[in-house]
């Protein structure tokens, strides 16, 4: 299968969709120049074909946030064929109106996080890439209008601040993300949009709150639960409740993400290195 589309997930997300009826069409794993890609699950639904990869592991949480191999993920998902990528993710809120449970679609993002490899173009002079917008508008567009009337709140942008993980922030780490103009916090998004962008895919992410940020309501300190008390018992029913109609959700997307027509900045994102003869119409020669 050449699916055009991939939704990269959490834990498990295939069997989310197994579990709702969806007749798997096939697992891949990539050998990429970068390792390994997670195991990419083909299905198809009302004539779209879709691929999905769990970032963190099949079944169980198995591979925290910093020792996701991006690099080779999106690798992966390039050589198949994919051209949009939805990513759903789930942060913590920096703001008090974006509750646990709430769907928020990103608009921006702040990199605050150290290290790791961010990057397809080590050692050559290529990837000065622009970064606004940073999510690809008609994916964003495309996924607002299927997203109205879902039975959540839903908010139509946020700026993602991107930390390094796998521990949680600092009171005073949050204070100052707040202060940046920061709306949620996540160890997902970077650098695996900004590796999206060099090999010049649509790439846009649907995020769903679940917890609010360290010291934002004061919670004490609570050991061996979820979160250590930064959430509550209603904030994770309400959590779990987005999380079960993940596949509806998503369903509900594709439809009118196979419907864009890619006029987005995305497709030509390195024009300005094909046209001054740095790359070739091979992707897979320009990485590196
Ligand atoms: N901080 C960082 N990453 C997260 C959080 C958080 O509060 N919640 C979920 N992912």
């Amino acid at each position: 299968m050449k699916p055009d589309i991939a939704v990269i997930a959490r834990v498990g997300a295939h069997q989310a969709f197994e579990d709702m009826g969806l007749k798997s069409l096939g697992t891949e794993v990539y050998q990429t120049p970068y390792g390994l890609s997670r195991p990419i699950h083909f299905f198809r639904t009302e004539g779209v074909d879709f691929a999905v990869m769990s970032r963190h592991g099949e079944s169980g949480y198995d591979l925290s946030a910093p020792f996701v191999n991006s690099r080779a993920n999106i690798y992966a998902l390039k050589a198949l064929g994919v051209a949009k990528v939805l990513a759903w993710v789930a942060p913590g809120s920096l703001r008090e109106e974006l509750a646990p449970g709430d769907l928020v679609v990103p608009h921006d993002l702040l990199d605050e996080g150290r290290g790791g490899p961010h990057t397809f173009f080590a050692g050559v002079g290529w990837g000065f890439i622009r970064h606004n917008p940073l999510f690809c508008p008609e994916l964003k567009a495309a996924m607002m209008t299927a997203l109205a009337g879902v039975p959540f709140t839903v908010h139509g942008q946020g700026v993602y601040v991107a930390t390094t993980g796998p521990r949680l922030e600092t009171a005073a780490e949050i204070r100052k993300f707040r202060l940046l103009g920061g709306d949620l916090v996540g160890q997902t998004l970077a650098p695996e949009v900004f590796l999206a962008r060099e090999l010049e895919l649509c790439y846009a992410a649907l995020t769903y709150v679940v917890n609010y940020a360290e010291g934002l309501m004061g919670r004490p300190y609570q050991p061996g639960v979820l979160f250590e008390g930064l959430a509550t018992p209603e904030e994770v029913s309400k959590v779990a409740e987005v999380e079960a109609a993940f596949p509806e959700i998503i369903l509900r997307i594709l439809p009118a993400m196979a419907a864009t027509h890619r006029h987005c900045p995305c497709p030509r994102l390195m024009e300005r290195y094909r046209l001054r003869g740095d790359i070739g119409e091979d992707w897979q020669t320009w990485v590196r």
